[in-house]
């Protein structure tokens, strides 16, 4: 048994698994449905390893299993709205 994530505990078995039973093709499709790389380390060891496995999974390359996913804010919020200082 291989851990990939030991913040949230997740086998490379449980990913193979996952990955077959809900044809997932994305990383994000695999955080939303193992928790993966939502631990303390926020990623930075388990998401390329879980990428090498989905792109042997998906035969997809590696690069484009790794694009970026980082998502801008809806609406850009000026930090002074959520700062407990009243000055702009
Ligand atoms: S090892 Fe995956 S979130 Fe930390």
């Amino acid at each position: 048994m291989k851990i990939v994530c030991r913040c949230e505990d997740i086998t490379e078995e449980d990913i193979i698994n996952t990955i077959r039973k809900y044809n997932v093709q994305t990383l994000v499709e695999l955080k939303q449905l193992l928790r993966l790389g939502m631990g303390p380390c926020q990623g930075r060891t388990c998401l390329p390893i879980a990428a090498r496995i989905l792109a042997k999974e998906t035969g997809k390359s590696v690069e484009e299993i790794m694009a970026p996913m980082a998502r801008p804010p809806v609406i850009p919020t000026p930090l002074w709205l959520v700062s407990e200082d009243d000055e702009k």
